[in-house]
C-alpha cells in the first residue's frame, strides 16, 4: 500500500515510455505505470496489440496514451520515438528499456542475422534511446530509466551465449549510468529477472524444463518499479536468482560456466 502510494507520487500525470509493451514484462510494466497514473507511450512492432492495450489503459485508468509501432532493430527508430514525444511537447520522465529477445541453442547453429539483430535490439537501441532521453531528464533534474537485463547477466551462459552477453552489457550500462545520472536527479536501475512467464521462451526456443517455477510478469514488474523509485542500481526479483548471484561470488568463473553448460546443454546438440 505504502509502495503503491509512492509509485503514484512519482507517476501521476507524467509520461512514461515503455519499449516492448505488446507482451510479457513490458505489458505488465505499462499496466502498472498506468494504474499509478502515468500517461503511456507504448512501442513494439505489433500495432494491433499496442492499440488494444492503449484503449484498455485509457478506459480503466483515465490516462492518456500514444502508440508508436516501431522495430528497434531499425537504426532510425529511437530518433522517431524522440521526435514523436519530446519533439511534440511530451516530456518523457520515465523511460523503460524493456524490448528484447533471446536465442537458445549452440552459437554456431543460430542464424547469424538473428544474433546480430539481438545485439541491435537488446544493446544498440538501449544505448541510443538512453542517450537521446537522458540529457533531457538531466536538464529537468528529474527522471527514471529502467533497463531490463536478466539473471543471465551474472555469468556466461553456454547455449544462450549471445543473449547472456547482451544482458551483461545492459546491466553494466545501467549500473554505471546509475552513478553518472544521480548527480542530476535521475535514477537508473537494471531489472534482472529470472525465468518469467512471457512469450520470451517460445521465441528463444528454450526447453520445457525452464517452465518450472517461472515468476509472473506482474510480480517482476512490481518489484522492478519499486526498486527503480527506491534508487536501487539493480533489482533481482527472482529469489533463487539472488541466492545464485551470492554463491557465484565464491566460485571460480570456469566452474560457473561449466555448471551453466550442464544446465543449459540442449538435449540433442548433434
Ligand atoms: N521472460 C524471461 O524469462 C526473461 C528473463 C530475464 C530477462 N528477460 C528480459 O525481459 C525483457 C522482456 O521480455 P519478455 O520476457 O517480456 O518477452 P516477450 O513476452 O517476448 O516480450 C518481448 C517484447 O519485446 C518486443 N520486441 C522484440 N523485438 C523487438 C523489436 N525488434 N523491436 C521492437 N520491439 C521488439 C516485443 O514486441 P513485438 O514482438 O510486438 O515487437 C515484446 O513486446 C527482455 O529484454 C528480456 O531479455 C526476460
Amino acid at each position: 500500500m505504502q509502495n503503491e502510494k509512492r509509485l503514484r507520487g512519482v507517476c501521476q500525470g507524467k509520461w512514461a515510455l515503455v519499449t516492448g509493451a505488446s507482451a510479457g514484462i513490458g505489458l505488465a510494466l505499462a499496466k502498472q505505470l498506468a494504474e499509478a497514473g502515468a500517461n503511456l507511450v507504448l512501442t513494439a512492432r505489433r500495432r494491433d496489440r499496442l492499440e488494444a492495450l492503449a484503449l484498455g489503459l485509457e478506459k480503466d485508468h483515465g490516462v492518456q496514451t500514444l502508440t508508436i509501432p516501431a522495430d528497434l532493430a531499425e537504426p532510425a527508430a529511437p530518433e522517431e520515438l524522440l521526435a514523436a514525444t519530446e519533439g511534440a511537447g511530451l516530456p518523457v520522465e520515465i523511460l523503460v528499456n524493456n524490448a528484447g529477445f533471446g536465442y537458445y541453442g549452440e552459437f554456431v547453429k543460430g542464424d547469424a542475422a538473428w544474433q546480430r539483430t539481438m545485439v541491435e535490439v537488446n544493446c544498440t537501441a538501449v544505448v541510443h534511446l538512453t542517450r537521446l532521453f537522458l540529457p533531457r531528464m538531466m536538464e529537468r533534474r528529474r527522471g527514471y530509466i529502467m533497463i531490463v537485463s536478466s539473471t543471465a547477466s551474472y555469468q556466461p551462459v553456454p547455449y544462450m551465449s549471445t543473449y547472456a552477453a547482451t544482458k551483461v552489457f545492459d546491466r553494466f550500462l545501467a549500473e554505471a549510468l546509475a552513478y553518472e545520472a544521480c548527480e542530476y536527479g535521475v535514477k537508473v536501475s537494471a531489472l534482472c529477472p529470472g525465468p518469467t512467464e512471457s512469450e520470451f521462451h517460445e521465441i528463444a526456443g528454450t526447453r520445457n524444463q525452464f517452465g518450472r517455477g517461472r515468476q509472473s510478469a506482474e510480480e517482476v514488474a512490481r518489484m522492478g518499479l519499486e526498486g527503480l523509485i527506491d534508487g536501487k542500481h539493480w533489482v533481482i526479483p527472482y529469489r533463487a536468482g539472488r541466492a545464485m548471484v551470492v554463491m557465484e561470488r565464491f566460485l571460480p568463473r570456469r566452474w560457473i560456466s561449466a555448471l551453466a553448460a550442464r544446465a543449459f546443454r540442449p538435449e540433442k546438440s548433434s
